[in-house]
C-alpha cells in the first residue's frame, strides 16, 4: 500500500495504470474508519484490479466549525486497517491543496439537496459533491463506493453524476449495523456511554415504521407520529426531521409504499445521527415474530 498526499503524484500514478487497462475503485471517506467503511473497500476490492481509499475531513462541508474541529480523526489506525484490507493507494490530500487560496468553483445538485439533511445544514451537500468532483477527477476511477447510511448523499451523487457525465459508475452498499441495530458510523465515537444506549431508538423507531407498513399503515403521518413516540420513549426529543419520501426523486409521500424509504436525523446529547430504511412489501416473517412477541 502507498500512502500519498500530494495531487500530482496520485494522478501520475493513476495515468499509468489507467494506460495498463487497469480498473480503479474508489472509496471516498473522512476517515475514523469503521465495519461500514470496510464493507466498501471489501467490494471495491472485489471488482477492481486497484483500490483507492481516500480520506479527507473535508472542511466546506461542515456547516459548524466546532463539528468540523471535534471531527474523529485517527490517521495511523485507518491506515492499518486500509493495509489489512488490501487497499493499493491511500489518499489523504491537504487541505491547503484541496482549497488553494483564491479557490471559488463549487458544484451543486439543485432541489435534492434542499430537503432533508439539506435543510438542517445548509450547504453540506454543495460541499460535498464540490470534492468528490473534485476525488473524481483525482482519481478518474471506474467505479465509486458509497453507502445507503447516507442515502440523500448517494442519491444526490448519483444525480450530479448523471447530470454532468461523469464517467464513474456509481455503487450503493447496505447499511452495516452494530448488535443492536445502531448504524455505525465515526459519530458514535463522540457518544457518552448513557447516550450510546439511546441511540439505539433510532433503528427502533424504523423498525417500527416498517413494521406498520407491514400491517397495512399507509398514511405517513400515522407512521411518523409512532416513530416520534419511540424516540420519545427512549428520550430523544431533538429530532431533526423524519420523513417518508421517494427513493429518487426524495419527495414526500403522504401515502407510504413499498419502496419508499423512511429517513431521520436526531440528537442524541451533542451529536447528531441519521438513519433510514427502505419499507418493503415482505412480511410475513416479521408477522410471525410479531405474533410470537419477539422483538425484532
Ligand atoms: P464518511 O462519513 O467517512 O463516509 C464514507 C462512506 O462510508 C460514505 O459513502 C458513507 O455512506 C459510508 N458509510 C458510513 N457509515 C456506513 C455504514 N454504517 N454502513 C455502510 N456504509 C457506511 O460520507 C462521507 O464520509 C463524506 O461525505 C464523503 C462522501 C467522503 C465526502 O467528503
Amino acid at each position: 500500500m502507498e500512502t500519498i498526499d500530494s495531487i500530482k503524484r496520485l494522478e501520475e500514478r493513476m495515468a499509468r495504470l489507467k494506460g495498463q487497462g487497469k480498473e480503479i475503485g474508489l472509496v471516498p471517506t473522512m476517515g475514523a474508519l469503521h465495519e461500514g467503511h470496510l464493507s466498501l473497500i471489501r467490494r471495491a476490492r472485489d471488482e477492481n484490479d486497484v483500490v483507492v481509499l481516500s480520506i479527507f475531513v473535508n472542511p466546506i462541508q461542515f456547516n459548524r466549525k466546532d463539528d468540523y474541529l471535534s471531527y474523529p480523526r485517527n490517521q495511523d489506525r485507518d491506515k492499518a486497517l486500509c493495509f489489512r484490507e488490501g487497499v493499493d493507494f491511500l489518499f489523504v490530500p491537504k487541505v491547503e491543496e484541496m482549497y488553494q487560496e483564491g479557490f471559488s468553483t463549487y458544484v451543486e445538485v439543485e432541489g435534492l439537496t434542499d430537503r432533508l439533511c439539506g435543510a438542517s445544514r445548509p450547504g453540506h451537500f454543495r460541499g460535498v459533491t464540490t470534492v468528490v468532483t473534485k476525488l473524481f477527477n483525482i482519481v478518474r476511477p471506474d467505479r465509486a463506493y458509497f453507502g445507503q447510511k447516507d442515502f440523500q448523499q448517494t442519491v444526490v451523487i448519483k444525480r450530479m453524476v448523471r447530470d454532468l457525465n461523469l464517467n464513474v459508475e456509481v455503487l450503493t452498499l447496505p447499511t452495516i449495523r452494530e448488535a443492536d441495530g445502531l448504524a455505525l458510523s465515526s459519530r458514535n465515537q463522540l457518544l457518552r456511554q448513557g447516550e450510546r444506549q439511546v441511540a439505539s431508538a433510532l433503528y427502533r423507531s424504523l423498525l417500527e415504521a416498517r413494521e406498520l407498513f407491514a400491517f397495512g399503515i399507509r398514511d405517513s403521518r400515522r407512521i411518523i407520529q409512532q416513530m416520534h413516540d419511540v424516540l420519545h420513549k427512549a428520550g430523544i426529543f431533538r429530532i431533526d426531521y423524519i420523513t417518508l419520501v421517494d427513493l429518487e426523486s426524495l419527495e414526500e409521500l403522504e401515502g407510504a409504499r413499498a419502496g419508499a424509504v423512511v429517513a431521520l436525523a436526531a440528537w442524541v446529547g451533542n451529536v447528531r445521527l441519521i438513519d433510514n430504511m427502505t419499507l418493503e412489501e415482505v412480511t410475513s416473517q416479521l408477522k410471525a415474530r410479531h405474533k410470537l412477541g419477539v422483538n425484532v
